[in-house]
């Protein structure tokens, strides 16, 4: 299999085919995921609730996600690799660059942060250093506490409308991906058709140009609880390599999200 880059995921949206993505944390599961043929494993600061049990992801550490993307790397000869830049690792343009570098130089392809137009400096700096860049917008679980929980975001007009010019600036300040999560499904369709850069969704419906999930959600043995827009692909098909394949499957047929795992408004 060929390695997947930047340049064949944005050949994937081009051509209109899904990406597929799944959150991995060890060597055995990146292994299992790359050799079914899953397009990005994102090393997720998810893994403060689904390894450590924590309520959010605030406490988990840059050395942490090194140590996972680690592993991860040491498991994958084709799949993309991301690592989570986790809470205040990039507060401070000099931070994003020293922790930023620190994640490449422990085997991932791409660094993803978390918020809007205040970013595009850092993601302008550190593309500019060799740093590929993943932005995320909508429901980014670092900022929680500002949120006052987790919920959907995007709902109201005006904060639909900054949603859409904060994904353009980032795109243009040089994010080659983003993250979409937990926000109403004609949101994140918008924002799919305006940026050239792959959009992937989590909670975000059925038209972004892939899609993640946690893969403790995915396989339903998350430490906490399954949110509505997962899918327990264990469950439906008893066992690991058929639950994988099948996600891969419904994700390429535009099958997984249905409308029970999006969020209409
Ligand atoms: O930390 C994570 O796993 C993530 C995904 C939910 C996109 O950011």
């Amino acid at each position: 299999m060929k390695k997947i880059t930047t340049s064949s995921l944005l050949a994937k949206k081009q051509a209109g085919e899904k990406i597929t993505a799944l959150t991995a944390y060890d060597a055995s599961f990146a292994k299992l995921f790359d050799s079914k043929g899953v397009d990005i494993i994102l090393i997720g600061d998810s893994l403060g609730m689904v390894l450590k049990g924590e309520p959010d992801t605030l406490a988990v550490t840059v050395e942490e996600i090194a140590y996972h993307t680690r592993a991860v790397a040491s498991g994958v000869t084709s799949t993309f690799v991301i690592a989570d830049m986790p809470f205040m690792s990039y507060g401070t343009e000099v931070d994003a660059m020293h922790n930023a570098a620190r994640l490449m130089a422990a085997g991932a392809s791409m660094v993803k942060v978390e918020g809007g137009e205040w970013l595009c400096s850092t993601i302008q700096k550190l593309t500019e250093r060799g740093v590929p860049v993943c932005a995320h917008l909508g429901l980014t679980p670092q900022s929680v506490h500002v949120f006052g929980g987790f919920k959907v975001q995007g709902r109201q007009q005006a904060q639909a409308d900054k949603l859409c010019t904060d994904a353009q600036r980032l795109e243009a300040a040089g994010a080659q991906l983003l993250v979409l999560e937990c926000i109403p499904q004609a949101l994140a369709k918008r924002v799919s058709e305006l940026l050239s850069i792959p959009v992937i969704g989590i909670g975000a419906g059925p038209d972004t140009d892939g899609q993640i999930l946690v893969m403790h959600d995915m396989l339903g043995v998350s430490a906490n609880y399954m949110p509505k827009f997962s899918k327990n692909y264990l469950a439906q098909t008893g066992d690991l390599h058929t639950a994988v394949e099948t996600y891969i499957e419904e994700v390429k047929q535009g099958v997984f999200p249905g409308p029970e795992h999006s969020f209409v408004q």
